[in-house]
């Protein structure tokens, strides 16, 4: 994990992704991604704790069926939308890395 972090334009909108949906990118060579929940976006590495790899099974894709909770691909483990908590799966109780946002007047920017 990069412990020298700094603000950083995002590649794109947060306000551009649908309601239920996520979407993956590139920030000062880490991958995160975001995803939109009742209005709410919210920003994580893209690096399960349980081994520390990427979690979508395909771009743009880090949810589970029903949109409800952010998936891991490998094993399955499940985390909370709204603080990243691992509710189910090998990692239990770890959490993801959470990407502190913040909106200037007409650009978004990522902490990374
Ligand atoms: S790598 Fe994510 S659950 Fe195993």
């Amino acid at each position: 994990m990069n412990t020298d972090k700094q603000w950083h334009d995002l590649p794109f909108s947060p306000e551009d992704i649908a309601e239920g949906q996520s979407k993956g990118f590139l920030l000062n060579q880490q991958a995160y991604f975001l995803v939109k929940k009742h209005g709410q976006v919210y920003g994580y590495e893209n690096s399960c704790p349980h081994l520390k790899i990427n979690l979508e099974w395909k771009p743009d894709s880090f949810l589970d069926f029903d949109k409800s909770l952010i998936q891991c691909s490998s094993h399955g483990a499940l985390f909370n939308i709204k603080d990243g908590k691992c509710v189910s799966g090998p990692c239990i109780g770890q959490s993801l890395q959470p990407l502190k946002l913040r909106k200037l007047d007409h650009s978004w920017q990522a902490e990374a």
